[in-house]
């Protein structure tokens, strides 16, 4: 099982495909605990104007350039428009207040956090969908972003948008771990040249404490937080777990020297409750 450690988007921009989470790091941890990720070797980080702490990410990154000497153009930083904020002008207001949170030059990657859906929206959802995604091309038009995508969309939302997009998304970040495996999205981004990205890779540790999980760490001598990851990335996602851990973030990077045979894959496949939010984007009704 070829395991690659950059992937590159449909436009040609090319990243780690492991990446760095950082929500529900507070405010004050967060600058700290991405300088200290790009330390270790990350070189994606995941934010969003919803974690609210945007400026601090910013802060971590350009203390870390300067430490270690690492260059803005190997960093790469992705943040998301928030639901309040869909539609054309909000999207374009909304990324410039990214722009200036983060103070960066540029953002490498911007994403429509989730669809407007039908069960709030009704018939205008699609229309929503398709105005927030004229703003995300116009910045990438502009150069501002380096690259635009979803977040949370399901193939009939990414089909939808196809119908008015100049630019088709280079990713969509949805939730997949042990439990939840949306294969079907998977499968639907691949055909259509889109890179999926695994949100709460290990279940936000719910994973941890399953005895497949666990049997097989011990089998594969891992910890379980590895054996997700690796299980993410041999489904062809790119993950981006969290931890404000140091030696949780090292351990997370590690996991390019084992691979989990197809009958393991499959039993981890089968496994169902081991925790997430498991959202389904058209049934959740927050904005
Ligand atoms: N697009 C979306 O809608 C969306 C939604 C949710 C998340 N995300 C993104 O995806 C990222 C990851 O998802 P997530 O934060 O929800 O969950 P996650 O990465 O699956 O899990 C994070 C939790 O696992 C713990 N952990 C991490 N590595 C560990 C290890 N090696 N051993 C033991 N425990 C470990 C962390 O603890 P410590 O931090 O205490 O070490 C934290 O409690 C987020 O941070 C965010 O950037 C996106």
């Amino acid at each position: 099982m070829n395991v690659f450690k950059t992937i590159t988007y449909h436009n040609g921009v090319t990243v780690p495909t492991i990446g760095y989470g950082t929500y529900k790091t507070p405010y004050e941890s967060t600058s700290d605990a991405v300088y200290e990720a790009l330390r270790l070797g990350y070189r994606h980080i995941d934010t969003a104007a919803y974690y609210g702490n945007e400026k601090a990410v910013g802060e971590g990154v350009r203390r870390a350039m300067k430490d270690f000497g690492i260059h803005r153009e190997e960093i790469s930083v992705a943040t998301k428009v928030w639901n309040t904020d869909r539609g054309y002008e909000k999207t374009l207001a909304a990324f410039q207040k990214s722009m200036e949170n983060l103070d960066l030059g540029y953002i490498d990657l911007y994403l429509i956090h989730w669809p407007a859906n039908t069960l709030r929206y009704g018939d205008e959802a699609k229309a929503i969908n398709a105005s927030t995604w004229k703003a995300m091309e116009y910045c990438y038009l502009l150069g501002q972003t380096k690259a635009i995508g979803v977040s949370n969309f399901l193939p009939h939302h990414l089909e939808e948008l196809s119908e008015t997009a100049n630019v088709a998304p280079m990713v969509d970040q949805i939730e997949f771990h042990p439990g939840w495996a949306q294969t079907d999205v998977v499968e639907y981004c691949y055909a259509c040249d889109i890179i999926p990205e695994a949100w709460s890779p290990m279940a936000r540790s719910g994973a941890f404490d399953n005895e497949t999980i666990v049997a097989l760490a011990q089998k594969y001598q891992v910890s379980p937080a590895q054996l997700c990851l690796r299980w993410v990335l041999q489904h062809g996602l790119r993950p981006i777990p969290k931890s404000v851990t140091p030696s949780r973030m090292a351990e997370n990077l590690d996991v390019y020297d084992f691979e989990i045979d197809e009958e393991d894959m499959a039993a981890i496949d089968a496994l169902k409750n081991c925790g997430g939010s498991c959202h389904n984007p058209d049934t959740l009704d927050i904005y």
